[in-house]
């Protein structure tokens, strides 16, 4: 599903992040991205999401090159790869259900679907409870959570989580993980960067370790290790 073919990534002043990586996740894993500050997996991601262009090799999803896809058509990668940040852009003047349902009018949904598709959602979040509220009335956690429902609208074949608990306690962390998997569970890839030891290591899943730009290590029911 997910293909990186001898990608390497310089930014400008010779800054090389990423070096000859190569690798595959195929449908329904869940991989974690582990390394220290600078490692790379930032650029990873940004890389599947053509949000920058690989220096050399090339990226695939599902096939088809994303650095050859057309301006106009990257709209639709982006809703085939969800991604959340630890920085979740929330609209404040709007509450957790209108923020889910403002993306979906943007997609020019009719209400019928909205009406329908929004409680969905937050059922699966579990902010069904906290629909009406804005996020300045959130906690962390939860306001994460609004950002994994606004990312879920599309259905996406791919979620790529960016250190998504960076901001959270631990009991709020654990939450959003669990999220994670269960979205994981009904069918969808998740990529994991973090830099959550507990976390990976109670996962079980695999583990792709970056070091200067490399793979260290990629095992199946990995551990943390720097
Ligand atoms: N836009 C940019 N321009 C120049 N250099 C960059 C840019 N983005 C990242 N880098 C550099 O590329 C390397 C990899 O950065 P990246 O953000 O991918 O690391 P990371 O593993 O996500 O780190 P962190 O754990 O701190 O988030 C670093 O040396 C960084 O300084
Ligand atoms: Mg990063």
């Amino acid at each position: 599903m997910i293909k990186f073919q001898n990608v390497t990534k310089i930014y400008l002043e010779n800054t090389i992040a990423l070096e000859d990586l190569s690798f595959k996740i195929n449908e329904k894993e869940f991989v974690s991205i582990v390394g220290k500050s600078g490692a790379g997996k930032t650029t990873l991601l940004k890389l599947l999401l053509a949000q920058e262009k690989p220096t050399r090799g090339r990226v695939f999803f599902d096939n088809q090159d994303v650095h050859k896809i057309r301006p106009e058509k990257l709209p639709e990668l982006r809703r085939r790869i969800g991604s959340i940040f630890q920085d979740y852009k929330l609209l404040a003047s709007k509450t957790c259900y209108e923020n889910i349902a403002y993306v979906m009018e943007v997609l020019g949904k009719s209400n019928q679907e909205i009406e329908k598709d929004v409680p969905k959602i937050l059922e699966i979040v579990g902010l069904t409870e906290r629909a009406q509220n804005f996020p300045a009335e959130l906690s962390a956690g939860e306001r994460q959570r609004v950002a994994i429902a606004r990312a879920l609208i599309h259905r996406p074949d791919v979620i790529l989580a960016d250190e998504p608990t960076g901001n959270l306690d631990p009991y709020n962390t654990s939450e959003i993980i669990h999220l994670l998997l269960k979205i994981n569970t009904l069918g969808t890839i998740v990529v994991l960067a973090t830099h959550n030891k507990e976390i990976v290591n109670s996962l079980g899943k695999r583990v792709i370790t970056l070091g200067q730009g490399k793979i260290i290590r990629d095992q199946e029911k990995g551990r943390f290790i720097l």
